[in-house]
């Protein structure tokens, strides 16, 4: 299926309770053809008004770590594994999630990216099982013919300067990864 079959898909589902909660679905944003693909948990209270992917500050943060290492946003695809906001930002259960996971499946077929980059715990968790982020993070991982690359939610560094010293690294590595 096609990006854009994809997004029609999303912003009109019904698939699981999250349908019932939200403003917009916010289907994945970006290159169809994109070397890298970001995974993040949810969308957000403005990714929910706005129906685009990571538009608040933890994705000010995805995006000036972008620019710090010369990639454009538009280069790459930007997506979660559920694509309606929890309510109160909670995390996404299991049900949700499952509900939501070919539309991702769907995702990654259709761009068959160099590499895909997971973004925190519930990305972390689903996409590749449990991975200790501290102990993963910032390398290659294979699995199943894909290449993964984790670091921390960028919402996570928020607030934390050393947690974000070590994001920023982790897009640098990612960043030569791919070129
Ligand atoms: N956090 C996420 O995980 N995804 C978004 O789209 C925004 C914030
Ligand atoms: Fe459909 Fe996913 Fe939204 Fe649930 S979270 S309603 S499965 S698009």
């Amino acid at each position: 299926m096609s990006i854009s079959e994809l997004r029609g898909q999303v912003t009109s589902c019904t698939k699981c309770e999250l349908c019932k909660t939200r403003t917009n679905a916010v289907p994945g944003k970006g290159n169809p053809n994109a070397k890298i693909v970001f995974i993040g948990e949810a969308p957000g209270r403005t990714e929910d008004v706005r129906g685009e992917p990571f538009v608040g500050s933890a994705g000010k943060k995805l995006s000036d770590a972008l620019a710090k290492n010369g990639i454009l946003r538009d280069s790459v695809y930007i997506t979660n594994v559920v694509k309606c906001r929890p309510p109160n930002n909670r995390v996404p259960n299991e049900s949700e999630r499952e509900s939501c996971r070919p539309y991702l499946d769907a995702e990654l077929d259709a761009i068959k990216p160099e590499i895909i980059c997971v973004l925190g715990n519930t990305a972390s968790n689903s996409v590749l099982g449990q991975r200790e982020i501290t102990k993963n993070r910032g390398k290659i991982i294979e699995k199943d013919g894909k290449k993964y690359f984790l670091t921390f939610h960028p919402a996570a560094i928020i607030y934390n300067q050393e947690l974000a010293a070590i994001f920023e690294s982790d897009i640098a590595t990612l960043a030569r990864l791919v070129k």
